[in-house]
């Protein structure tokens, strides 16, 4: 690939590089990268690194490349509920419209009926890593990890473990059958067949209680035995989210006296680890701060849902000022829209926020609490923190030698039916500024290819 490469390298910076010359290999993964190539130096360049008559495919004006993005949090059998049931908060909207919609994924056919349109639509949205929760059934979830399996997308693919305080309609009947049905699953995706061009496998299971409300101490002491046998198994679970909260904090303490905060709870039982996947955390104390760093455990910042469900606005600078793992997720269908990027919009607005309540204080040198997310920012919570929430940094989430080619053509041209900049196509344009307006103002017409490890999988051009 020769053209404008976008590369995110912490949160406080990003390469902007017009003329970068990327190779990669037919292993998927990148082979070398030259940032800056004059146009007249590029066969030169590539005969250099033994590359003779190997396709080049440019980059036109106002497209660029850049890492795909991580999705750390949503629910695919949400997505048919996008949208609807936006006057409840949380605990009513489970009740009323998630587990209402869940509860018809008992009937595998409505799996196999859902599922392809629901992973097509998110691989669309540019998100090249995704961490799935399914229902409680066995068989959906089986079919979902298929569905995205055969979609060459990279994910984690968990099956929710729920047997208490649950709709008579939507439970599960035991501990003991909610860990045979989860080990079933772990098996189940173990077990799918290798894809051609990719060594390691591209889905991976993840254990997924859904939150502590929902799982008797049995079944989290269960899954904490289960996740110390696999200290690579990655946990997603869902932590202090609304401001109801507080009786519902209440609620769980009594359901876990022996336990000292929410946060508390998961420590316990030992799914509080550096691979855990903390959804939200909008209302967390100071000593559950404390041990999420200690633990190396990340946040999931999903601030679309965060608004949308009435939760509050989560703090993200004071997260990433104690050295906290955060990078956004767009908790679908607490959250309207399957789009890193309107999730990347709504982390900006939360940060500001934030920063509106703290107008005129003095904020510490390069701290990051009260103030506005920078683009930098967002782009790392997008891709490279979500690389960092999961585990896999050394692998995907940027570009660099030797990493996995996950990435997204992005066309801001008039001829993207979604024109981010207006103007001449062949006229040049500020790349920085072209990916601030592609987080701010695109959308899915803009991402024209998603690649995981170096395949096409979707995007505009993509044909079915
Ligand atoms: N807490 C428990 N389950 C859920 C869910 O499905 N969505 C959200 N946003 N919060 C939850
Ligand atoms: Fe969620």
């Amino acid at each position: 690939y020769y053209g404008a490469v976008i590369n995110p390298v912490s949160l406080t910076s990003l390469k902007a590089l017009p003329r970068c010359l990327l190779a990669v290999a037919s292993t998927g993964n990148i082979d070398w990268i030259v940032e800056d190539v004059e146009d007249s130096m590029v066969q030169e360049t590539m005969a250099a690194h033994g590359y003779i008559d190997v396709d080049v495919v440019c980059l036109r004006e106002g497209e660029f490349l850049m890492p795909g993005f991580f999705d750390t949090h949503t629910h695919a059998p949400q997505v048919p509920n996008m949208g609807s049931g936006q006057q409840y908060e949380l605990l009513d909207w489970l009740e009323n419209i998630t587990f209402p919609m869940e509860s018809r994924f008992s009937d595998p056919e409505y799996a196999r009926s859902t599922y392809p349109s629901v992973v097509r639509r998110i691989i669309d949205s540019g998100t090249t890593t995704c961490c799935y929760f399914g229902t409680i059934h066995l068989e959906a979830t089986k079919i979902l990890a298929e569905i995205v399996h055969e979609s060459g997308q990279r994910a984690f693919v968990g099956k929710c473990n729920m047997n208490q305080n649950s709709p008579a309609h939507y439970i599960e009947p035991s501990a003991d059958a909610s860990i045979s049905a989860t080990k079933t699953l772990f098996s189940h995706i173990k077990q799918l067949p290798p894809h051609p061009h990719s060594a390691e496998p591209l889905v991976q299971p993840i254990l997924t209680p859904r939150f502590a409300i929902t799982c008797t101490s049995a079944l989290l002491k269960s899954l904490g035995e289960l996740a110390a046998s696999d200290p690579n198994l990655r946990i997603q679970t869902h932590v202090s989210e609304n401001p109801d909260e507080p009786s519902k904090i209440a609620f769980t303490m009594s359901l876990f006296p022996e336990c000292s905060s929410y946060t508390g709870v998961y420590e316990t039982y030992g799914i509080l680890r550096e691979n855990t996947i903390l959804a939200h955390g909008v209302h967390l104390n100071d000593e559950e701060l404390a041990l999420i760093a200690k633990r190396r455990a990340g946040i999931s910042h999903c601030p679309t849902s965060n608004f949308n469900l009435n939760s509050g606005v989560a703090p993200i600078g004071l997260y990433l000022d104690r050295g906290i793992k955060v990078a956004l997720g767009t908790d679908v269908s607490g959250g309207y829209s399957p789009s890193i990027l309107n999730a990347i919009q709504n982390a900006s607005i939360a940060s500001k926020v934030i920063a509106m309540r703290h107008r005129g204080e003095a904020a510490a040198p390069g701290a990051f609490s009260n103030r506005q997310l920078s683009v930098a920012s967002l782009l790392y919570l997008s891709t490279l923190g979500g690389a960092e929430l999961c585990n896999v940094e050394k692998s995907v989430g940027s570009f660099s030698t030797g990493m996995s080619f996950d990435a997204l053509v992005v066309s801001v041209r008039n001829d993207a039916g979604n024109p981010a900049m207006w103007g001449s196509d062949s006229a040049p344009r500020d790349l920085a500024g072209m990916l601030e307006q592609f987080f701010f103002t695109g959308d899915d017409r803009n991402i024209s290819r998603v690649y995981v490890q170096g395949k096409l999988i979707g995007g505009t051009v993509f044909t079915r």
